[in-house]
């Protein structure tokens, strides 16, 4: 795998924990928007980058214990984001008075996602 793909990977995750780091911090909604819309400008190719083939998650698959099981999951919320976090900037761009509460809960979730990726996969960051 060249290195590049890796260096992508080490640099999504660290502009994903500045979001969060930020996002829950933060109270003010609409000051977010900017932060989010830059993470999904980030986040398909991200997971693209992972999910190639002999790419990260492959790595995690033939190397970490119980890497099938700990992939299927990955590969679950990659999807789900993809799904959540467009609705989520519109309803942050149409002020839904939840949109707070969503973004955090997004927050924690992808945290704990590149957490996970970042163990499993051995990340020095
Ligand atoms: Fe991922
Ligand atoms: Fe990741």
């Amino acid at each position: 795998m060249a290195s590049g793909t890796f260096d992508s990977i080490v640099m999504a995750h660290r502009a994903v924990r500045e979001f969060v780091e930020r996002a829950l911090q933060e109270e003010d909604v609409g000051a977010l928007l900017p932060q989010i819309e830059r993470v999904w400008d980030i986040l398909p190719e991200h997971f693209f980058y992972e999910e190639q083939a002999g790419g990260f998650l492959d790595q995690i698959r033939l190397r970490a214990p119980g890497g099938e099981e700990h992939v299927t999951r990955l590969l679950a919320e990659h999807r789900r984001f993809e799904s959540e976090v467009p609705e989520l900037v519109d309803a942050i761009r149409r002020g839904d008075a939840d949109a707070l509460e969503r973004l955090h809960e997004f927050a924690h979730q992808i945290r704990e996602h590149e957490l996970l990726e970042g163990l499993l996969g051995g990340l020095k960051e």
